[in-house]
């Protein structure tokens, strides 16, 4: 049915139909078109609705499309084995099945929609059709497995310089994974690894950017704290191009760590970073602390100086700005 309605709007374009219009050249009742509309709404389709006038579909969800994507890379690793799908619970899932059956480096996961897609800490993240960046890369760092956390750190600085060469706004890195544009989240970023003792075997990360959202797309409890690229710069962003200029940016920061290790990489995270010198809250696995957000270290942990004079190294946690 959905597919006969947009056909209806098809030989119609940028015109109002009215429900009682489409219910009687579809059979069905105005109710069932309602639904319809709805459910088109919900997979990226924008409707104008006006009453007495009915809907008008304004906007198709633009689909990525890997030979769009393929071609206009300029990677040599990242990227170069592409999957795009429609709609999976999460990428990260899939990613980690596809290292089972023998995925390279490199190897990219994409999905219009995630129905399941997992944030920090045990979280949801919201993953709607269409106008999201919900991306999972295979990693096969040579590294111990305890300076993982520093590929986060690289993750973030990858995508704070990509956005930044394609869209006119001033993003900043709140530690460890949060990039803000005036204050709001506009791109998460989930790392998971599978190693046995210290040797690693490989890393999934997974990267959440906002791109096309529209306020009304995040639901309500959202609104005050997240943000997309299109909300921000004014207007909508092409998914394609930010995604190759994240894997672009990805590779060469990557590239660097091996050669130079973490230092270079922590002096590029250090001038994003919205986190650093100032009062902060963080919850850590031993509770609540406050202190001053002092630097990140070797490991990519953050050192606090609590009011007692005393200094302490967090590893994960949610910072609160203060
Ligand atoms: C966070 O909590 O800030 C991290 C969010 C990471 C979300 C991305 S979207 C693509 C990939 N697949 C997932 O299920 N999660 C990550």
């Amino acid at each position: 049915m959905n597919k006969r309605i947009l056909q209806v709007f098809e030989q119609h374009p940028h015109a109002f139909l009215s429900g009682e219009e489409l219910s009687r050249q579809l059979n069905c009742s105005r109710t069932a078109i309602w639904k319809h509309i709805r459910s088109l709404r919900e997979a990226g389709y924008e409707f104008d609705s006006a009453p007495r006038k009915g809907y008008k579909l304004i906007s198709k969800p633009e689909k990525l499309n890997a030979a769009e994507l393929i071609g206009g890379l300029t990677t040599k690793v990242m990227g170069r084995q592409l999957h795009i799908l429609d709609e999976v619970d999460s990428t990260q899932a899939v990613a980690h099945a596809l290292v089972g059956s023998g995925a390279v480096e490199g190897t990219l996961v994409l999905a219009e929609r995630q129905t399941s897609g997992r944030g920090r800490m045990g979280r949801h993240w919201h993953s709607p059709p269409g106008k999201g960046i919900w991306l999972s890369l295979v990693l096969t760092p040579r590294i111990p497995i305890y300076f993982t956390p520093q590929l986060t750190l690289l993750a973030a600085v990858a995508v704070c310089r990509s956005i930044q060469k394609l869209c006119k706004v001033e993003i900043g890195i709140k530690w460890p994974n949060d990039l803000l544009i005036h204050g709001k989240k506009v791109c998460g970023i989930l790392l998971e690894i599978n190693g046995e003792d210290e040797r690693l075997k490989y890393v999934i990360a997974g990267i959440g950017i906002s791109a096309n959202l529209r306020l009304e797309d995040y639901p309500e409890e959202l609104r005050g704290v997240a943000t997309s690229l299109a909300i921000e710069s004014g207007s909508a962003v092409s998914r394609t191009a930010v995604i190759q200029a994240f894997l672009r940016e990805f590779e060469d920061l990557y590239g660097l760590y091996h050669e130079e290790g973490f230092g270079p990489i922590r002096l590029l995270w250090e001038t994003y970073s919205v986190s650093l010198h100032r009062p902060i809250r963080v919850q850590t696995p031993n509770g609540l602390m406050e202190g001053m957000a002092e630097s990140i270290d070797e490991s990519g942990a953050l050192t606090i100086s609590l009011a007692s004079g005393e200094s302490i190294r967090v590893f994960s946690g949610d910072v609160e700005l203060r």
